[in-house]
């Protein structure tokens, strides 16, 4: 089996498994479940077998991997790969590291319990914050140990290939204070700039004089993102499977160290790509409720889109498709997916407050239900979706705070319009490709379309037929043809698809 890999083809990002396109309709488990191999047979598989997923996205957290200096314990990572292979399911591995939301609870004991040598941050007022520091030295090279031998136990047991990709540390960055004030950060922030930094921003001088007020925040961006290719490049070395790094997004009250300041933010991008180019791209976990904008963020600067957390509500089902669509996603994966499947109770809103998360982000009624059956009609089509992800041939939306939109191809344009949802089924999303001039697969849930000439073109456009159907292997296999009462090109709130061909007629000039 070949290593999974991101190749770049036509400006075109592509995750390859054992070298064929790989879309991941994947979701992510909660923190602890895969800490018990016990608990994910029993708890956890049997919730992911009804939702139709290919890639389960799970922790490996440092303090289980090596519990004493130097010994390492790969009981769990080959036990989650068994457990996948038995279930035919890929796998992505979240190295739950030195920072994981900010903090560092993951780390050894023998790592927390020694504050003296792997030392933690402190704020302005000199407190120690729950959080070793990226100028920690030698933590940042403990934990690139621990990584690479990690990655090198996947080159050689992992012959499968289940495990696709690999997150480095978790919504890494500072939270309490706007940067760093330990000893060692106070004397890195009062020096000049270091010059591989003042040549990429062309400025100089100390980090005041050359960035002013976002002078904190690039300080700390700078130097996560070297810490992190310092273990990434080092696990890279042994192994050559694509890592990337999520986000905590920037979100109100805006302030940096109200979300982890200096973590991969889109706003600072560049510095990310410049500074930590072992890192395959920067991933956003999105909780906040305008889906789009923040995929457009991600796809700046030729990023390629995935998204390892989503939210665990009915929202999912609808915005895979415009993740895939509109901005050519290579995955797709709801959090906390085993409760998704059951509609359990959200957790507690002093917790949600404290990651600030919105409440109803965590809505599960009806999510695992709906998100099951936009996975089960996806995967029936992923040849045809990679064919035409970032094409001007597929085009995809979901609804944010306007009553439609419009949607654009060379010879029509299509007028969507989301239905009225209340809270008992999804928002309305969908998905369009131009199979040919006249000819259109659609799909997706709770919207109207209806093609339209282009602005400058005086003909008009007649719907030809509308047949329903399914993808099965990436092949139309049609259902009802509808006509009469149901001749409209209609989505209710269970996801569909149809094949609509147009006609075009010459109008007057
Ligand atoms: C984002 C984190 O990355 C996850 O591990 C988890 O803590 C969720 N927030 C909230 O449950």
């Amino acid at each position: 089996m070949k290593i999974p890999e991101l190749i770049l083809n036509d400006g075109k990002v592509t995750l390859l498994s054992d070298g064929k396109p790989f879309l991941i309709l994947g979701g992510e488990v909660c923190n602890s479940s895969a800490s018990d191999l016990v608990y994910m047979r029993e708890k956890v598989w049997p919730q992911i077998q009804r939702l139709h997923l290919n890639t389960l996205i799970v922790p490996i957290s440092w303090e289980l991997l090596e519990p004493r200096p130097g010994e390492f314990d790969f009981t769990l990572p080959d036990g989650l790969i068994r457990q996948a292979e038995e279930e035919h399911i890929k796998l992505v591995f979240l190295w739950f590291g030195l920072w994981k939301n900010g903090i560092s609870t993951y780390i050894p004991d023998w790592i927390k319990e020694d504050t003296k040598t792997y030392f933690r941050m402190c704020d302005r007022n000199g407190r120690e914050l729950p959080s070793i520091s990226p100028f920690c030295s030698k933590a940042v090279e403990m934990d690139a140990r621990a990584f690479t031998a990690l990655l090198k136990h996947l080159r050689d047991s992992d012959t499968n290939r289940t495990v696709l990709m690999v997150q480095v540390e978790n919504e890494m960055g500072l939270l309490g204070d706007c940067r760093d004030f330990s000893a060692a950060a106070q004397k890195a922030y009062t020096a000049e700039i270091p010059h591989e930094l003042a040549v990429f921003c062309r400025v100089q001088g100390t980090w005041q004089k050359a960035f002013g007020e976002l002078a904190p925040e690039i300080f700390m961006t700078y130097h996560y993102a070297k810490a992190t290719e310092h273990i990434a490049s080092s696990g890279r070395q042994a192994y050559l499977i694509p890592l990337y790094v999520n986000a905590w997004l920037e979100q109100f009250p805006w302030t940096p160290g109200t979300y982890p300041v200096g973590g991969p933010i889109a706003r600072h991008m560049d510095i990310w790509k410049a500074f930590a180019p072992s890192i395959s791209f920067l991933a956003p976990d999105i909780y906040l409720p305008d889906f789009e904008a923040v995929c457009k963020e991600y796809t700046a600067q030729g990023n390629v889109l995935f998204i390892p957390e989503a939210r665990p509500s009915m929202d999912s089902a609808s915005n895979v498709f415009s993740a895939i669509g509109a901005f050519g996603a290579i995955g797709f994966s709801p959090f906390a997916i085993e409760k998704v499947a059951v509609d359990c109770p959200p957790p507690d809103k002093a917790l949600l407050a404290q990651l600030n998360i919105m409440v109803e982000a965590f809505n599960h009624y009806r999510a695992g239900e709906y998100l099951s059956e936009s996975y089960t009609l996806l995967s029936g089509m992923t040849a045809l979706l990679e064919k035409y992800r970032l094409t001007e041939h597929m085009r995809g939306f979901t609804q944010s705070y306007m009553p439609g939109t419009l949607v654009k191809f060379e010879k029509y344009d299509f007028r969507i319009d989301y239905m009225p949802h209340g809270a008992e089924s999804p928002k309305g999303g969908g998905l369009i490709i131009e199979l040919a001039p006249d000819e259109f697969l659609i799909c997706g849930l709770n919207f109207r379309a209806a093609p339209l000439p282009k602005n400058d073109d005086p003909g008009t456009v007649e719907v030809v037929s509308i047949t329903e159907g399914i993808c099965c292997n990436n092949e139309f296999i049609a259902g009802r043809r509808l006509n009469g009462d149901e001749f409209s090109i209609r989505f209710a709130e269970h996801p569909s698809l149809c094949k609509v061909r147009l006609m075009w007629h010459p109008g007057e000039l």
